[in-house]
Formats: structure tokens, C-alpha cells, sequence
């Protein structure tokens, strides 16, 4: 059976390769033969966000093209922009009320956000960012979430809320499940988890100039100092981009290194050929949807429309099951 999938990103700028590998790959596959809605997140975006809202527009242009140019297709795919579609907000008040606060209270990701950001005053609303993450998923009666490592603690609060609303008020939400990607985890030049916040990103429509300066940097198995050294390729950031990117040469690169035949800096040049040939069609697509801003708004427009469908259906049946006020 086919799943009901609906994913999300905040609109945080440009992608970057971790965000493509992470996340947005096994997206363009599961469209292929799944219902999807995909979602750009942008009152999830406020809750860290709201003091600077300046770019926001723009951002949310840029990652719809960066979307678009990765391989989403409209015509498969739902794409649209979360405050266009009402609905998710007023499922957010009716899952709100049904939410304890503990629940909230105990987010991991809420606790990161807090530390790494150094936030001192906590909102309402990103406390409540899962319930409006739960709404995303549930306004859909998604039965698959597409996500990263990281959101892993979001699904399962979205399948607790689910739980408890079906045992309030009737059997509305089939629990969703999360799948996460099969691609390894790719990390910074620095070996670093790759974060827009830690400054060490690759993006996926990095100029070849950019990709070069930043594959020279990256760091290496420090155990393999001279060019005929046995290297440690498990240990070695350029390798982990191999492994990725060079698709047809990464056996040999990894006897390469293991036996010494091969020093890092022949092997960052060959890694950095393979990156600016599988990224340079996305870069291209991605300047000629950039020229062409108003194609990209009326697909955001009618991904809305699409989606506005479902979430009527799940509305009224929400409140239907609520037994709320009806006048019509
Ligand atoms: N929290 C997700 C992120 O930071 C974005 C998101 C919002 C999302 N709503 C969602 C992801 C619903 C999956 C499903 O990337």
C-alpha cells in the first residue's frame, strides 16, 4: 500500500548537501509511488525566527526553487507553503488543548535549540512547536513522515497526540510512522555535524570554486601524515564524500587509501571533480528557476490549493468528532 506521506523543512535559506542527504532524496524517491505533500514550514520558522523576519519571503523563494531544482515535481507532488493552508493552524488550537504541557516540557530538541542558540526566555509558540508539527503531519492523516535523525522526537510526540485524540473522540488520526533515509550522515568539512549554525556548509548549489576551497579544507585521518601513509577512510570526511558523490570510483579510492597508493591531496582533487559534476545540473536548473520567480509562485499556489482539499476533509471530521459548534 501506498503511504500518505507529508514532510517539511523550515525555510532557513539555501539547502545544503546534509538537508539534500538527510532528507530531501528520500523524498524525490518515495514521490515516485506515494501520495506527498511537502511543506515549506514557515511559522515553524518564527519560533526561532521572530525577531528577524526581514528575509523570511526570500527564503522561502529560495528553498521552493532549491526544491524544484533537486527534483520535486508538482505534478507528483503537493508543494506549497504551510501558512497558505489555514487549516494547520486550526487543528494546531484543537491539539493544543489536548496536549499536556509535560510533554512539551521534555523536548530534546526544544532543550538543544535553547542551549545551542542561547535562547533565555522560552515562547509559547516554540514550546508548542511540536503540536504545530503534529498538525502538519495529522491535518494530512499522514501515515509516513520522510525525516531526518533529528526529528525523531517530534514524530512520536505527532503519534502520541494522535493516540490520545483517538481515545477522546474517536478514531480520526492513523499513527504515523517516520522513515529515515538509507543515505550515511554527511558531515562538514569539519567533521562536524553540518549546520548552517556551525558555519560549515556545503550548499547544493555551491559554485565549483567554493567546492574546491572548502574539499581542500576538509579534514582528513590525521593518522595518515605523509602521502604513502595507510589511511583510515572510516575516519576521513573526504571519504565520507566519496561515498556518496563518487559513485562509481569509491571501492577503489577506499583500497587506495587503506594500501597508501594514494595521498590526500590527489584524492581531495578527485573527490572535488566528482562533487562539482553531480551538483552542477542542480546549480543550472536552480539559476533558471530563480529567473522565472512567477512559475515557482504558482506552483506554491496551486501545491496550496491541493492540499487545502485534504485538510477541509480532516477539519470537518475533527470537529465533526468533537461535536464543536456548526452553522452552515
Ligand atoms: N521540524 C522540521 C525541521 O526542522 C520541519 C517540519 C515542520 C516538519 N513540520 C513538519 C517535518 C512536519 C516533518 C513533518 O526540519
Amino acid at each position: 500500500m501506498p503511504y500518505r506521506i507529508l514532510s517539511g523543512n523550515r525555510p532557513t535559506g539555501k539547502i545544503h548537501i546534509g538537508n539534500v542527504f538527510g532528507a530531501l532524496q528520500n523524498w524525490k524517491e518515495l514521490q515516485e509511488e506515494n501520495e506527498c505533500f511537502f511543506e515549506i514550514a514557515d511559522y515553524h520558522a518564527l519560533t526561532t525566527g521572530y525577531d528577524n523576519t526581514e528575509n523570511l519571503r526570500n527564503d522561502i523563494m529560495e528553498i521552493a526553487i532549491d526544491w524544484l531544482a533537486f527534483g520535486l515535481d508538482p505534478e507528483k507532488s503537493a508543494i506549497f507553503v504551510q501558512s497558505d493552508v489555514k487549516e494547520h493552524i486550526e487543528l494546531f488550537t484543537l491539539l493544543s488543548m489536548i496536549t499536556p504541557l509535560p510533554w512539551l516540557e521534555r523536548n530534546p530538541t526544544l532543550k538543544e535549540q535553547l542551549q545551542e542558540l542561547d535562547i533565555r526566555i522560552v515562547h509559547f509558540g516554540h514550546l508548542g512547536y511540536p503540536v504545530l508539527q503534529a498538525s502538519d503531519i495529522l491535518i494530512y492523516k499522514a501515515t509516513a513522515v520522510p525525516v531526518g535523525e533529528d526529528q525523531l522526537p517530534h514524530i512520536e510526540l505527532t503519534r502520541e497526540i494522535a493516540r490520545r485524540f483517538n481515545n477522546l473522540y474517536g478514531e480520526v488520526f492513523p499513527e504515523p510512522i517516520s522513515l529515515l533515509t538509507k543515505y550515511p550522515r554527511v558531515p562538514g568539512p569539519d567533521g562536524k555535524r553540518m549546520s548552517k549554525s556551525l558555519n560549515n556548509i556545503i550548499l547544493l548549489s555551491e559554485e565549483p570554486e567554493e567546492i574546491k576551497k572548502k574539499v581542500k579544507q576538509a579534514f582528513t585521518d590525521p593518522q595518515k601524515i605523509r602521502k604513502n601513509d595507510k589511511g583510515h577512510p572510516d575516519n576521513c570526511v573526504v571519504f565520507a564524500y566519496h561515498k556518496i558523490f563518487n559513485v562509481k570510483n569509491k571501492e577503489q579510492r577506499e583500497r587506495d587509501c587503506k594500501s597508501g597508493t594514494i595521498g590526500c591531496v590527489e584524492c581531495k582533487e578527485d573527490c572535488t571533480t566528482t562533487m562539482i559534476e553531480y551538483l552542477s545540473p542542480y546549480r543550472e536548473k536552480r539559476n533558471e528557476l530563480k529567473k522565472n520567480e512567477s512559475y515557482v509562485r504558482d506552483i506554491l499556489k496551486t501545491g496550496a490549493h491541493k492540499a487545502s482539499e485534504e485538510t477541509n476533509k480532516t477539519i470537518s471530521d475533527v470537529r465533526d468528532h468533537m461535536k464543536l459548534w456548526v452553522n452552515n
